[in-house]
C-alpha cells in the first residue's frame, strides 16, 4: 500500500496534518525553527527538551522554551527529568502555556543528563520510567507521548520491553530513535526495530533516525508501519528539505529565497532569545542555510565573524539585494506572529 506523507493522522484527539514530524533539537529547535518548520509541511513540531528542575526552580531562561505561538500548533513541548512528582508539576505548567502535547525524553545520551539519572538513563529503569509516565499522564488531560533510543547499549533491544509498559502506563505515541544511546549519531537508525515496536503496540508510533529523502521516508513508512517519520539534522537550516521529502520533487531554492529565510530567522530569533544570546546561538545557521544557496565559505565565515545580528542582515542583503524583495513577499505570507497562546506566569525574557 502506498503511503502518502500528506496524509493526517491522530495522537488521541490532537490532528496532525501531515505525516512529517520536525525533531526536537537542544539548541536548534527554537520557536522561529518550529515554526519555519510547520509552513514547510512538518505536521507536528516539537520543543527541544526542558528540564523539570528549571520549571520548578522557575529558571526564567528555561520557562522561556514555554513561550509558544498560535501557527506553531500542533506543538508537543518535551521534557526531561527524573523524578515523577517534578515531570508532573513540569508537565502542567507545559499544559498551561498551550502545548497540545506532552513528550517525555527517554532518549538523551548526552552525560549532563544522564549522569541525573534523566534521558536515556530510564531506558534501563522500567519502572521509574513507567512512573513518570503515570504521573504525567495523570496530572494533564492533554496527550503524553514518549520519545526514546534502542536502549543503552549497542544492539540492545530495551525499546520492545519499555515501549509496551510505557503505553500501559499511559503513552499515547512512542517515537523511536533506533540507535543505542552509546552510539550517539554513529553508524545507522535500524528501523527493522520500529517495524517490531509497530507490532507490540496499539498506539501510533513515529520513526525518527536519518530520514533524509522522500524515498528514504517512503520506504521507513512503508517496511515498519509507523504513522509519520521525524526529520532531524537533515532540517537544520534546510527548510526545504521538508517540502523535498514530503512530495519528492526538489526545487533548489534561488539564493534570495535562501537570504530571505536567514534574515526572517535571524530577525524572530532575536526577538526570542534577544540580541546576545541569539548573536552566538545563531552563528551555527549560517553554514547551514548559506551551503543550501551556493554560497562560497569565505562568505558563511565573514557572517560568523560579525558581532552584531544587524550586521550579519546587512552584509547578506548587500550579497544578495533581491532577497529585500523575497523578504517582503515572505513576511506578506506569514500569520500574525504576536499571540502566545497563553500568556506565561513570569516576567517576559528575551527580545519581547
Ligand atoms: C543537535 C541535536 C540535538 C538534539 N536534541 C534532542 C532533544 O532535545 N530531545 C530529543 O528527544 N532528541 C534530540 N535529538 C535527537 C533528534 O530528535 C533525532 O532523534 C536524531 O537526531 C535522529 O534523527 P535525524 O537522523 O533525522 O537527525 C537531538 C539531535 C541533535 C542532532
Amino acid at each position: 500500500m502506498q503511503v502518502n506523507l500528506r496524509d493526517s493522522w491522530q495522537i488521541g484527539p490532537v490532528l496532525v496534518p501531515s505525516r512529517l514530524v520536525l525533531a526536537p533539537m537542544a539548541g536548534v529547535s527554537v520557536q522561529a525553527f518550529r515554526r519555519q518548520g510547520r509552513r514547510y509541511g512538518a505536521g507536528l513540531v516539537c520543543s527541544e527538551m526542558v528540564s523539570c528542575a528549571g520549571i520548578h526552580y522557575r529558571n526564567e531562561r528555561t520557562l522561556g522554551y514555554l513561550r509558544i505561538a498560535e501557527d506553531e500548533r500542533p506543538l508537543a513541548v518535551q521534557i526531561f527529568g527524573s523524578e515523577p512528582a517534578l515531570m508532573a508539576e513540569a508537565a502542567q505548567m507545559v499544559e498551561a502555556a498551550g502545548a497540545d502535547l506532552v513528550d517525555i525524553n527517554f532518549g538523551c545520551p548526552v552525560r549532563k543528563v544522564t549522569k541525573t539519572g534523566a534521558g536515556a538513563t530510564l531506558l534501563e529503569q522500567p519502572d521509574r520510567a513507567s512512573g513518570i509516565v503515570e504521573a504525567v499522564a495523570e496530572a494533564v488531560s492533554v496527550p503524553v507521548t514518549v520519545k526514546m533510543r534502542r536502549g543503552l547499549e549497542d544492539g540492545s533491544r530495551t525499546c520492545l520491553s519499555l515501549g509496551p509498559q510505557l503505553v500501559e502506563a499511559g503513552a499515547r505515541s512512542l517515537t523511536l530513535h533506533p540507535r543505542s544511546a552509546r552510539q550517539m549519531y554513529t553508524g545507522e537508525a535500524d528501523h527493522r526495530l520500529t517495524a517490531e515496536l509497530v507490532e507490540l503496540v496499539d498506539v501510533p508510533v513515529v520513526a525518527s533516525g536519518d530520514v533524509v529523502s522522500h524515498q528514504r521516508a517512503l520506504e521507513i513508512l512503508e517496511s515498519t508501519g509507523a504513522e509519520a517519520v521525524m526529520v532531524g539534522r537533515a532540517a537544520q537550516g534546510n527548510p526545504w528539505t521538508l517540502r523535498e521529502i514530503m512530495d519528492g520533487v526538489e526545487e533548489a531554492p534561488s539564493r534570495a529565497e535562501v537570504a530571505a529565510e536567514l534574515i526572517l530567522f535571524v530577525r524572530e530569533t532575536v526577538r526570542e532569545l534577544g540580541e546576545r544570546r541569539a548573536a552566538s546561538f545563531l552563528k551555527k545557521f549560517y553554514g547551514w542555510y548559506l551551503r543550501r544557496g551556493g554560497f562560497p565559505r569565505p562568505f558563511v565565515q565573514e557572517l560568523v565573524r560579525l558581532e552584531s545580528t544587524q550586521d550579519v542582515v546587512e552584509r547578506l542583503l548587500i550579497a544578495e539585494p533581491e532577497a529585500a524583495a523575497a523578504l517582503a513577499r515572505l513576511e506578506a505570507e506569514l500569520p500574525d506572529s504576536e499571540g502566545t497562546v497563553v500568556p506565561l506566569p513570569i516576567s517576559a525574557y528575551g527580545g519581547g
